[in-house]
């Protein structure tokens, strides 16, 4: 089936989702879930989000200079819903959705702490690209729930991460297979 180009990313499926969770210059808080989020860079640890202009998240970032990156598991995705919102500027969404504030290790942002976890970054650089912002973050922090770690791997099955599909619908990630070796 063909599909309109504009809609390509609905086959790049199902995409990682986050609360992506910010702060204004009066410390009001703020979280949005995203799903145009990629790792870019290990050394140094870059992450990119892609913001559409009008996104409070957006102009917090530029305000203040730093985001975290919240995973969202099964649990959490009707709150998560509630985050998408519009709500005006200065209310927080982490209120709204009766999620709850969690101190971040190195950024004023705070985190979420029912995520299992967390990526804290500082404003790298933001470059215009289309109909959203490139937003690249440098990773300061990062850290994820003990229980989610198994040995050295981030345990998906017991995780359950959402990753977006399309509008409410979202893929629970928690089967995983080994390719062969050749
Ligand atoms: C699962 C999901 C993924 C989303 N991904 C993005 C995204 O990557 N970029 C974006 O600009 N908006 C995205 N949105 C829309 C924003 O979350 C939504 O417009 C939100 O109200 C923005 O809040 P803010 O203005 O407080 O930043 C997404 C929404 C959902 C439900």
């Amino acid at each position: 089936m063909e599909l309109s180009p504009s809609g390509f990313y609905e086959i790049l499926s199902p995409r990682c989702t986050v609360l992506i969770s910010t702060v204004d210059k009066e410390g009001r808080a703020n979280a949005a879930p995203f799903s145009f989020v990629t790792p870019v860079s290990s050394n140094p640890p870059l992450v990119l989000l892609c913001a559409a202009p009008a996104r409070h998240t957006l102009a917090n970032v530029r305000e203040t200079g730093d985001f975290v990156l919240n995973l969202v598991s099964e649990d959490i995705l009707d709150k998560m819903w509630v985050c998408s919102k519009a709500f005006p500027r200065g209310v927080s969404e982490i209120d709204k959705s009766r999620l709850t504030e969690r101190k971040s290790k190195q950024v004023k942002s705070p985190s979420i702490e029912e995520c299992p976890g967390w990526i804290e970054c500082t404003l790298e650089f933001e470059k215009e690209a289309g109909d959203h912002i490139l937003v690249v973050g440098r990773v300061v922090h990062a850290e994820c729930k003990d229980e989610f770690m198994v040995k050295t791997e981030f345990n998906v099955s017991r995780a359950k991460p959402a990753m977006h599909i399309r509008g409410k619908r979202f893929a629970i990630g928690e089967r995983v297979v080994q390719a062969k070796a050749a």
